[in-house]
C-alpha cells in the first residue's frame, strides 16, 4: 500500500478521508484526540500546498441531516488547533461543494458536511462515491477507525480516484498492530475483556494461536467458564458462544487461556457487592467485575510480558464498586516494560478514566477495526486502497 508521504501532492486537490467520529457536549468537540491523530497527514498535505478537502462522519445520523451532528464544530477546533480557517461546507456533494473547491488556493482547507447525512454513504452507493471523487485529483484515507466498513468515502471512491494511498495515521496503526501480532516479543499476552462477546469471540480463536496467555475478564469469560461447567450468574449466554469457547479452549496450548477465579458480584437491586469464588456463583448473582486472587494473578502474567494488547474492561468499571478490576489492570499494563497496545471505546475510556493513556506505548484511534485486525481479518479500506482495478474515472 502507499502512503500520502511517498505521493506527489503538490499543488493538488486532495480529498481527505478522516475520522473524527468525536464525542461532542452541549455543540463543542469534548474529547479531540482523533482530531490530534491526524494532524500529522494535515500538515503534510497543507506544507506541500495541497488543496485539502477533509471529509469524516459523526456518530450514526442514517442517512439524513441531523442538526446535532453537524461537523461544522470540528472544523471548528480543528481551525483553532491549526491556527489557520478549514471552512466549512455545509453539504457533502453538490454545486456548494463545487464552487469551494473550485476556490481554493494552494494550502488551503475545507471541511465537509457530515457524510452520513447522505442516504448513499454507507450503502457504498456508487453515484455518491462518483460524486466526491469527482472535486478531486488524489485521495488519501487516514480514518483508520472506519477501516472495517465499506461506504461510499472509503471504497467505493477509489474506484474513481486511482491516485490513492493511506495517511500517515493509517500507517501507523497498521505498523503497531500487525507488528505486534506478527512478530511479538514473547512472553505474549492478550487481556480482552468487554461485553460484546458474540463479535469478539472471533478475535480469540484467532489470537489463542499466537499469544502466550489470554487474560480473560468482564463477559468475555462467561462462556468459557460455562463451558467447564461453571455457574455464570443471571447473565444469558448464547449456545454458540459457548460451544466456540468450548472448541478455542480445545485448541489451544495448554495454560494458554487464564480464567477468572473470583469475582465481585452482586445479587439483586442495591444488594452490597462482595467477592466470590468463581466456582461459587449463584443463577441471582450479576457478576460485575473480577476479583481480588484474579487482579493477582492478572498482574502477574502482565509483569512476565514483552508484548501486552488489552481490548474491553474487566468489569462494569463506570461504577465505584466494579471499577478495581480494569483500574488494577490498566495499571499493571501502564508499569509494565512489556511493549502495550490498547484499543477499542470502553478501554479508551478507562485510560483517560485512571490517566495511563501516556504510559501505553501506543493506543489504537480504533475500535471496530482494531478488533477485525485482531481476529486476522482484512480491512475493506485496506483492499479498497491496495486493489488496482477499476477503469472509471470521476
Ligand atoms: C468508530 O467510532 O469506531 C468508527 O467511527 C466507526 O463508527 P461506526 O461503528 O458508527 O461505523
Amino acid at each position: 500500500m502507499r502512503y500520502v508521504d511517498q505521493m506527489d501532492i503538490e499543488g493538488k486537490r486532495v480529498l481527505l478521508r478522516v475520522d473524527l467520529n468525536v464525542p461532542l457536549d452541549g455543540g463543542r468537540v469534548a474529547d479531540d484526540s482523533r482530531i490530534l491523530a491526524v494532524l500529522p497527514t494535515i500538515r503534510h498535505i497543507l506544507e506541500r500546498n495541497g488543496r485539502l478537502i477533509i471529509t469524516s462522519h459523526l456518530d450514526r445520523p442514517g442517512g439524513k441531516r441531523v442538526p446535532g451532528l453537524s461537523l461544522r464544530p470540528v472544523s471548528e477546533r480543528l481551525s483553532d488547533i491549526l491556527g489557520k480557517e478549514v471552512a466549512f461546507v455545509e453539504e457533502v456533494v453538490g454545486p456548494d461543494v463545487s464552487e469551494a473547491v473550485g476556490a481554493m488556493s494552494p494550502g488551503s482547507a475545507i471541511m465537509l458536511e457530515n457524510l452520513r447525512f447522505e442516504p448513499g454513504e454507507e450503502k457504498n452507493d456508487d453515484a455518491l462515491s462518483k460524486a466526491l471523487a469527482s472535486h478531486a485529483d488524489v485521495y488519501i484515507d487516514d480514518a483508520f477507525a472506519n477501516a472495517h466498513r465499506s461506504h461510499a468515502s472509503n471504497v467505493g471512491v477509489t474506484k474513481y480516484l486511482h491516485d490513492k494511498g493511506g495517511g500517515l495515521l493509517f500507517k501507523r496503526e497498521l505498523e503497531m498492530l500487525e507488528g505486534a501480532l506478527e512478530t511479538p516479543e514473547r512472553a505474549f499476552v492478550v487481556v480482552i475483556g468487554g461485553a460484546k462477546v458474540a463479535s469478539k469471540i472471533g478475535v480469540l480463536e484467532h489470537l489463542s494461536r499466537r499469544a502466550d496467555r489470554m487474560l480473560l475478564g468482564g463477559t468475555m469469560a462467561l462462556p468459557f467458564l460455562k463451558a467447564g461447567g461453571a455457574e455464570v450468574g443471571n447473565y444469558a449466554l448464547d449456545e454458540r458462544t459457548i460451544d466456540q469457547a468450548r472448541s478455542i479452549m480445545e485448541g489451544a496450548g495448554e495454560d494458554c487461556i487464564v480464567l477468572p477465579v473470583d469475582f465481585v458480584v452482586a445479587s439483586g437491586e442495591g444488594a452490597a457487592a462482595r467477592v466470590v469464588s468463581a466456582d461459587d456463583i449463584e443463577p441471582d448473582m450479576q457478576i460485575g467485575d473480577i476479583g481480588p486472587r484474579t487482579i493477582e494473578a492478572f498482574a502477574l502474567e502482565i509483569e512476565n510480558a514483552r508484548t501486552v494488547v488489552w481490548n474491553g474492561p474487566m468489569g462494569m468499571f463506570e461504577m465505584e464498586s466494579f471499577s478495581r478490576g480494569t483500574r488494577s489492570v490498566a495499571e499493571a499494563i501502564a508499569r509494565s516494560p512489556a511493549f502495550s497496545l490498547a484499543g477499542g471505546g470502553d478501554t479508551n475510556r478507562a485510560l483517560d478514566r485512571y490517566g495511563l493513556r501516556e504510559e501505553i506505548s501506543y493506543v489504537s484511534t480504533g475500535g471496530g477495526a482494531f478488533l477485525e485486525i485482531l481476529a486476522g481479518r482484512e480491512l475493506p479500506a485496506v483492499q479498497a486502497l491496495e486493489s488496482t482495478g477499476g477503469p472509471e474515472r470521476a
